[in-house]
Order: C-alpha cells, then structure tokens, then sequence
C-alpha cells in the first residue's frame, strides 16, 4: 500500500447545493481515506469550493445576494455543514477565495511564465459557461455543448494569455505510456490519449477583467483575470502550502489520488500535468532529484449518475439533497449502497428501489442477522458470553464445512487491501459479501450446514468452537466494511463487547489476526443493526 495517502475531490461549484452526483464523490473519497487511517498510513483528505467562477457569480444574481462575497461564504458554509453532518472526514477544506489560495496561484503562474509557456495572442472562440471552457470543434455535437445542449455558447474574442500546453503533448503522451496506472480505468486513458494525441491545444488561462466581475488578477496585469480552471486546478497544491508552508508543501505533494468525475479528465489528465510539468522547470519544489516533475501519482475518473434513469438537473427537480436522503435511509447504508451498486469508473443509476433491496438482502438478512444469531446463540448457550474455547482449534473451521478458515479469512483482507489500493470499494464489498471460502454468506451458510442450536445438545465443544468462530468472522467483517460503514461497524463491536475506540488503538495489524475475541468475555444484549424501512419519500 502507499506510504502516505493524499486523497482530493474536484472543488465544487457552489452555484448550488450538493446533489447525489457530488455526493458520490466525495463519500469515495471519504471511504478510502478512512481505510488509510484505519492502517496506520499518514492521510490527507481534502475537498472544497470553486469559487472564482462566472457560473457563482449569475447564481449570486439569481439569489438575489447582497454581494458576492455573502453568497459565496454562505454557499461555502452549507457544503462544509453538509459533509460534516453525513460525516465525511475530510481533513481541509480548501476555498478558492482564500488568500493561501491567491498566494499559491500567482506563485505557480510565475513559474510558467518564467518557464516561457505564457504568450498573449487574440483568441476566438465559443465559450460554455456550464462547462467553464471553450469549445473546440471537436468538442461540440451539432453546434451544442453535449454536456449543456440547453445553454447557448458565447463567442468570446479577446485578447487573452496563452498557456503553451501544446508543447507538453509528446510528454503527455510518453506518461501515459510508461505509467499506465496514472489515469484509471484504463477506459479513460484510451479517451485521454486520443485527445492528447489529437485535440490538444494551448490554452487561454486569462479573461479580461472588465468582462468577468470575479478571478484572481493576473500578476503585473490588472486588467486580465485568470482563467477558472488554470486557477482551480491549482488547489490541490494550495491547500498543502504551496507558495505559503514549503514543509508542509514538502511533506504532502504530489497527491496520491485525484478522484474526478468523468466529464472533467481533460483538465485532470492533460492541462494539470502539463501545468506542472511548465512550472516545475523553474520551481525546483515541483522536481524530484532526478530532475522529473512531481506529478500526482493517480487520477481516478468514475461515471455519472443518472436518478432513476434521468439526468441529475435542476429544471427536472430530481436533484436529490443528500440531507433529505439520510432522513429516510440511515447513511451507512446509502454509503454502501453507492460504493456497491455502480462499479466504480462506470456510468450508474441511482434508483431507491434498488436501495432498498440492498437495504434488505446485503445489510438486514445477510449481514445483521449473522451476527444477530451469533451474538444471540451464544448469549443463549454460554450464559451470555463468547464460548469458552480453544483459540487454536477454531483456526480452520470443522471438517467437511464451507467455512475456510483464518488462513483464508488473511487471503480475505489482503483481497480488499488490494483492492482498496486500485480504488475498487465495489469489488473488496462483494469479495466479503460473497468471496468461495470466507466471505458473509459462507459464514451464514456456515450456521445452516452446523446448525449450532442442535449441535450444543450433541456436541457442546463443538458448539462452542463454531460459534466462536462466527463471533470472531463478525469482528473482521466489521472492521473491512469500517471505512464504508463507520457507525455499523462500531455497532458491531460493541455488541460482540469491544469498545470500538480502544480496539482502533491497537493498530490494524492486532486487528487482522484471528483471536481478537476474549472466550469467556461477557456479550452484551444485542439489537437490530438494520431496523425495517419507513415508508417515506425523498
Ligand atoms: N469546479 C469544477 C472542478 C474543479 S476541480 C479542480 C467542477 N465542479 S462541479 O461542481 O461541476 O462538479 C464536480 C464533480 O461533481 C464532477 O466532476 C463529478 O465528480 C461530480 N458530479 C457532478 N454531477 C455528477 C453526476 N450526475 N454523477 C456523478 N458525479 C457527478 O467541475
């Protein structure tokens, strides 16, 4: 695994509030970071707002604001209010209105400009606002933005600053080939390499002030303000002290994971490279010692959502608040719901039927009732305790049994690992809900094929070795679902009687080994982990 994980979401636009689209992002996130942390590995979640953009500013309009400033912290403050009340853990929250911000993107357009990859020329070109970029030809799909077919284009002709991003092409291209893992899946790298190879232009990065009433000033040029996105991007760098902390700058960058939404890896993939690769030719911070730029090491592009088949968007008013969402479904379970459901990197529909059959068949019947009836059986056959047992022989599960025991249960953990690793929450689920040897259904059909209510009257001691058993599998599911399920898995623990802090102490590699569970410690009453739906709409 890495050494140090540095984790980033796009900054949003606050135009609007979160939607399940962001959401989704940003509990990905979220779900990786906590893996991260739960590993002992150093972790630096961020997430924020993109606030120098003509979109806020008619938003700010149509409010009716008192002035931009208002609107843009008020806008701010209910994202922030938002991921905190669905209990994302993000570690900073970057504005780009803040002045460490401003100082880190005047600073990088400095090291471009000295690296001589800034040009002023006319330009002339349709501009989408939905977007926040200009359109080339092959961008377009009968004259329309595919992504904003309802928002006519701006011709937009100006004398502009240039970035020489055309010159970086070759670069690029040599990057994505010898490091294959830098944009994923590998769907998006044939996407990106066809752009690079084919439409890959340089950029304007400047508008001219007095026609965008927002944005950072050019330095030296108070009459250009510079482009959103060469300003956004810039982020990531920001936020980790770049031209404000070079300890801090040093300690965190480059960033492990970038995680985008489909529509934005042109800029992700191919402008924020070749950005760095110009700046770090005069700014020896962005260079390793051997000279090559410091690049983010991944860039994981996932699908979009639509709502029960439609578009997320405003006018069709099925833009899901994702505060009104956990009123009617508990978060754990709309968290597992989106990591599970769409396989990530791939297009997804959000649909609350499927939620709820998920709901009922992965959480209620597969996962909460193996650890209800091994919690209640053994409180019931061992005077409410965990068995009294050998830790030894319960190793391997019984002979002639589907349950393969903790070697597998080690070949378990180092799967999700794996996947964790690659992004791939989808896949490490469905490896604990339904992997051959050990996984949550084969310790369910576990209980059916021993059938432990018959076998304490025949065989006590083996009761008692295969209820411990399934005490102990339901403590490591806890803690590999944990990252996605934060407050279930407290849940569980606590009914297994561990206290889910003290446990985190140890460190995960005690928490990985089989035995964690004392025989003989006392199980406290145990209650229902997934309590039936209401019947509320969204
Ligand atoms: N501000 C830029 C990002 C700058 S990052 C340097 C931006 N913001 S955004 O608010 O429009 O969208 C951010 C992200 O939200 C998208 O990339 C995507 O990750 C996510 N989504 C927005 N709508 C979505 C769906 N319908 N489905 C899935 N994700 C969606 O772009």
């Amino acid at each position: 695994m890495h050494t140090k994980f540095f984790v980033t979401t796009p900054i949003y636009y606050v135009n609007d509030k979160p939607h399940v689209g962001s959401t989704y992002t940003t509990v990905a996130a979220d779900a990786l970071a906590r893996a991260y942390r739960l590993r002992g590995i150093p972790t630096l979640f961020l997430t924020g707002t993109d606030e120098n953009s003509q979109k806020n500013l008619e938003a700010a309009d149509k409010a009716g604001a008192k002035d931009l400033q208002s609107y843009l912290d008020g806008m701010a403050l209910i994202w922030q209010k938002t991921w905190r009340e669905l209990g994302i853990t993000f570690d900073d929250f970057i504005r780009t209105t803040e002045e460490r911000h401003h100082r880190a993107v005047e600073k990088f357009w400095k090291s471009v400009e000295q690296s001589g990859d800034i040009y002023k020329a006319t330009y002339e070109r349709e501009y989408c606002v939905g977007c926040e970029s200009f359109k080339t030809p092959f961008d377009l799909q009968d004259g329309k933005c595919p992504l904003h077919p309802n928002r006519p284009l701006e011709k937009v002709s100006e004398e502009n600053y240039f970035f020489r991003a055309s010159a970086y092409a070759q670069d690029l291209l040599k990057l994505y080939h010898d490091k294959q893992d830098f944009v994923q899946p590998q769907s998006r790298q044939n996407e990106i390499r066809s752009y690079v190879k084919n439409a890959f232009e340089d950029f304007s990065i400047s508008r001219e002030a007095k026609k965008l009433a927002c944005g950072i000033s050019v330095p030296g040029d108070e009459s250009q303000r510079i482009y959103v996105w060469f300003d956004a991007l810039v982020n990531y760098m920001s936020a980790v002290g770049y031209g404000t902390d070079n300890k801090l700058f040093a300690k965190w960058w480059p960033a492990t994971l970038h995680l985008v939404g489909k529509d934005i890896i042109k800029f992700h993939c191919a402008l924020w490279p070749a950005m760095i690769m110009s700046a770090a030719k005069s700014d020896p911070s962005l260079r390793y010692a051997n000279g090559e730029p410091k690049l983010p090491e991944h860039i994981f592009a996932h699908g979009f959502f639509t709502i029960e088949g439609q578009k997320i968007s405003k006018s069709l008013g099925n833009a899901v608040d994702p505060l009104d969402l956990v009123k009617k479904y508990p978060f754990d379970a709309v968290r597992y719901y989106l990591l599970r459901e769409i396989s990530f990197g791939e297009d997804g529909d959000f649909a609350a039927q499927r939620l709820e059959d998920r709901y009922a068949s992965d959480l209620a019947n597969n996962l909460g009732n193996l650890v209800n009836r091994s919690v209640s059986m053994s409180r019931k056959y061992f005077d409410n305790r965990i068995p009294t047992t050998n830790i030894q022989e319960t190793l391997r599960g019984l002979p002639e049994t589907v349950w393969g025991g903790a070697d597998n249960l080690e070949g378990l953990w180092q799967t999700v690992d794996q996947y964790i690793e690659a992004s791939r929450w989808d896949m490490a689920l469905e490896a604990i809900w339904s992997g051959e040897a050990v996984s949550l259904s084969a310790a369910n059909k576990y209980v059916e094929q021993t059938q432990p209510f018959r076998m304490i009257k025949e065989n006590p001691e083996n009761a008692a070795k295969v209820l411990y058993t399934l005490l102990e599998a339901c403590r490591h599911f806890a803690w590999m679902v944990e990252p996605v399920m934060p407050n279930v898995a407290a849940d569980i623990i606590r009914q297994l009687g561990q206290d889910p802090e003290t446990e985190r102490q140890k460190g995960i590699k005690e928490l990985k080994k089989w035995g964690g569970l004392q025989p003989g410690a006392e199980l406290p009453e145990p209650k229902i982990l997934f309590p039936r739906l209401e019947n509320k709409k969204i």
